[in-house]
């Protein structure tokens, strides 16, 4: 596999080391190799169990205690129980592991991640935006503080937030739910910093992250796509590495390495 992408190894690596501050989008694609599921394409977890409500957030909000009693149950929907168990068995993989090297390397100086799982953390990545939360994480939705989900204390009453008395969610953002105010400012913060992008299993295609790409492009940044298939901007990146991030994100780091020769 790695040889049928040397070349756009080649020339991705020499585009990100003639980059300032490279910036990684990353979306579900990267956690395949760690056993946990994309959601859309063929075996997408939505593609096969259905997406949820675009309104899953304004439920919670006209009845969080419901919310939570179902929330906590162990009947959970098949879709977030797939979900739930997939990333409690997961590991990070050599994508993960790729992108810590580059950001130690000082190539990568941010990454944004719409996943939920926490392999990115695990992985050791300092420089983090986990924009669509942490499923191990609670959240107030008022003041934003984000904690370990073991420590808010569950009773017969609604968890609130221990410094503003905020109503209480999972760190997740749900279908319907804006991107955490602070999240969001970052995000867009290492967007417009960026000169290069890559663009690492995600499809593009949710909004605001659809939106970081785009904000690159449009100042004439480079965008380097790292996916097995195509996606809406595979015509728009400027190299493809049309292959496994568990793949070809370690062979961009090697040649990095090489590059730079650190
Ligand atoms: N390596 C890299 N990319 C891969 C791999 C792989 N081994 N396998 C699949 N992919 C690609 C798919 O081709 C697809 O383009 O990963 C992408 C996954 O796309 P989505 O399932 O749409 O996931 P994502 O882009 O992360 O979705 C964004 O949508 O529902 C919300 O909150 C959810 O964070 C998610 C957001």
């Amino acid at each position: 596999m790695e040889a049928e992408i040397s070349s756009a190894v080649d020339q991705a690596g020499r585009l990100v080391a003639e980059s300032t501050y490279v910036v990684a989008l990353c979306g579900a694609g990267v956690s395949v190799d760690s056993g946990v599921p994309t959601f859309r394409g063929p075996d997408g977890l939505w593609t096969r169990l259905g997406q949820p409500s675009t309104h899953s957030y304004q439920v919670f909000l006209a009845d969080p205690a419901a919310w939570w009693r179902q929330y906590l149950s162990r009947d959970a929907d098949p879709a977030r129980a797939e979900l739930r168990d997939a990333i409690a068995r997961a590991q990070p993989n050599p994508a993960h592991h790729a992108l810590v090297d580059l950001e130690r390397m000082g190539v990568l100086r941010h990454t944004i991640t719409q996943n939920v799982d926490g392999l990115h953390r695990k992985a050791g990545s300092a420089s983090l935006i986990e924009m669509h939360g942490n499923r191990t994480m609670n959240r107030c939705i008022s003041c934003e503080a984000r904690w370990p989900r073991e420590e808010t204390v569950i009773g017969d009453y609604l968890p609130t937030c221990p410094f503003c008395a905020g109503l209480v969610k999972s760190d997740t953002v749900m279908f319907g739910e804006p991107v955490p105010r602070g999240v969001l400012a970052r995000c867009r913060e290492e967007v417009e910093r960026s000169d290069c992008m890559l663009l690492v299993g995600t499809s593009a295609t949710v909004m605001p992250a659809a939106m970081f790409p785009e904000n690159v492009e449009a100042r004439g940044g480079i965008l380097i796509e790292i996916n097995p298939e195509p996606t809406v901007l595979s015509d728009r990146a400027d190299v493809v590495l049309r292959a496994s991030a568990g793949v070809a994100t370690p062979a961009l780091a090697r040649r990095l390495r090489e590059l730079l020769g650190r």
